[in-house]
Parts: C-alpha cells; structure tokens; sequence
C-alpha cells in the first residue's frame, strides 16, 4: 500500500508524464534489487562484500583477472536466475502506452531487454557478452563455467563487457544520452544513488533543458535536494506500478 503522501505525488507525477511530449527513464541498481541482485552501495550492498578499489576497477581486472572473476561469477550467477519486477514491467506498460521514450541504464542485468523493453541505452554494458582485451573477440556468457575464468581461444582471459571503473562509456553513448534528455519534457529518475558519473550528469542535463526530473527511491539522494521536481519515495516495484496505474486513469479521463 502506497502512503496517502506519496499517492498525491503520484498523481502529480502521473500528470507531468500525461502532459509530456518526450519522456525518458535514467534507472540504476536500485530497480532490480527486487528482481534479487542487490544494489552496490546500500548496506548489503556488492561494494561491502568486494571492495571496488580491489575489484571494480581496469587496472584491478588487468592485475589480478582471476580474483576479480570470483566476483563476477557471483554477480552472474545472480543476475542469470533474476526475472524483470513491476518496476521493470511498469517501464514497459509506459512505453506501449507511447508514455516513455527510451530507458537509460546504468545496469548490465539485461532486465529492461527481458521485460520487453524497447530503446534501452546500456550505458554501462551488459553481462552477457564477454570481450578479449587482447584480439576483441566476442562470446556470449554461455561459455562461462562456473568458478572457471573463462579464456579467449587466443589464451588471453576475457573480460565482461561491461564497463569498470577507469573504462570509458562505450563509445557514442554519452553524447546520445545528452541529446535525449536535452529534449525530453520529463526525466524518470529510477533507483539510482546518482553518486557515479558520467551517467550522474545526465539528470543536471535534462534540468538544464527545463525538463522536469521525477525520482523512485528508497532514499533520499543527492539529486533530491538540488534537482528533483517530484520525489516518489518506496520501492520501485510499488511506486512504478501504481504511477503507471494513475497515468492510465488520467489518460483515460483525457479521452472521455
Ligand atoms: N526501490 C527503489 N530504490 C532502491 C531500491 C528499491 N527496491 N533498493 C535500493 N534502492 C536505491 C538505493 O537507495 C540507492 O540510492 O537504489 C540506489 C542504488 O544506488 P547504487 O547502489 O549506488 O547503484 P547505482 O546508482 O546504479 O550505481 C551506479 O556504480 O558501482 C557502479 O557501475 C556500477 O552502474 C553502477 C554505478
């Protein structure tokens, strides 16, 4: 049950994305914590388990490859048994309802893509491919087995591909991004702590558009004070679904 407060932000937020001509989502871990992957920086987070200086970067993987895949095996075998949540389908129901443009995430879960959603803009890469650093060839996850670190035919180790601390966005992405947002009328800001960037920037380029920045979190965080519009405060799951359920209503009204 959604908190009367929250209900009347809702339906205020359900208001901009109906009035909206261009709406995109920026999501981050927080929307798949109910699909069982935990987030990175909350307690219980992955960065409490694996320290990111030691595993989350380039210069780490490269180091020690096989100490970092202990940590990659673990996320991947959480993230091949996760299944999309409301939260993810809520994404979806909005885009068919030509309500949500494109997704920018900075998950590598493949979630969006599972629920069935279109234009989603894998900011940070995504699991299921693994890249070798040394000929760039390319293989599909399948040919990870557990607790093996998985080789190139070339010998070399591969690495996910998905972008560590220290790697650049992959390439044209950010500039995309930008452009997006620098035209939409409403930015949906999903369960992310905004602490990492360049994907942090792109609310503050929205803003600067004059869109209006609607944000889903269990917490309150460094965009709330300073840019959001609208802050929806729950679980994803929850608050998605039932703002999709009031977008629909208003629609509704509007067509009768
Ligand atoms: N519903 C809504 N919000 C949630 C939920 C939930 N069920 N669970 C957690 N959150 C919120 C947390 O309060 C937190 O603000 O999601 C946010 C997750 O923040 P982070 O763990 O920092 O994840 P994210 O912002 O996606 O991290 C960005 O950092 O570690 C790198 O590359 C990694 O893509 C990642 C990037």
């Amino acid at each position: 049950m959604v908190r009367w407060k929250v209900q009347e932000e809702i339906k205020r937020a359900a208001e901009v994305i109906c009035q909206a001509q261009k709406t995109v989502a920026l999501t981050g871990a927080g929307i798949s914590v109910e699909s069982g992957i935990p987030d990175f920086r909350s307690p219980g987070g992955l960065w409490e388990r694996f320290d990111p200086a030691e595993y989350g970067t380039i210069q780490a993987f490269r180091a020690n490859p096989d100490k970092v895949w202990k940590m990659l095996h673990a996320m991947s075998a959480l993230m091949k048994k996760a299944q999309p949540n409301p939260a993810h389908k809520g994404l979806v129901r909005l885009q068919k309802m030509g309500k949500l443009n494109h997704i920018i995430t900075q998950n590598i879960d493949n979630l969006h893509q599972a629920a069935g959603a279109t234009h989603v803009i894998e900011f940070h890469g995504n699991y299921r491919t693994l890249v070798c650093l040394s000929c760039g060839q390319r293989f599909a996850t399948e040919k990870i087995e557990d607790g093996v670190t998985p080789r190139c035919d070339c010998g070399t180790i591969l690495k996910p591909d998905v972008v560590f601390f220290g790697e650049q966005i992959p390439a044209g992405l950010l500039p995309e991004s930008y452009a997006l947002v620098s035209s939409c009328h409403a930015l949906l800001v999903v369960g992310t702590s905004a602490e990492v960037t360049p994907a942090n920037t792109i609310p503050y380029t929205a803003k600067m558009a004059k869109a209006d920045i609607i944000e889903i979190n269990l917490m309150p965080t460094i965009l709330t004070e300073s840019l959001t519009d609208i802050f929806l405060q729950g679980e994803a799951g929850k608050i998605v679904t039932a703002l999709v359920h009031e977008v629909e209503r208003v629609q509704s009204q509007t067509r009768t």
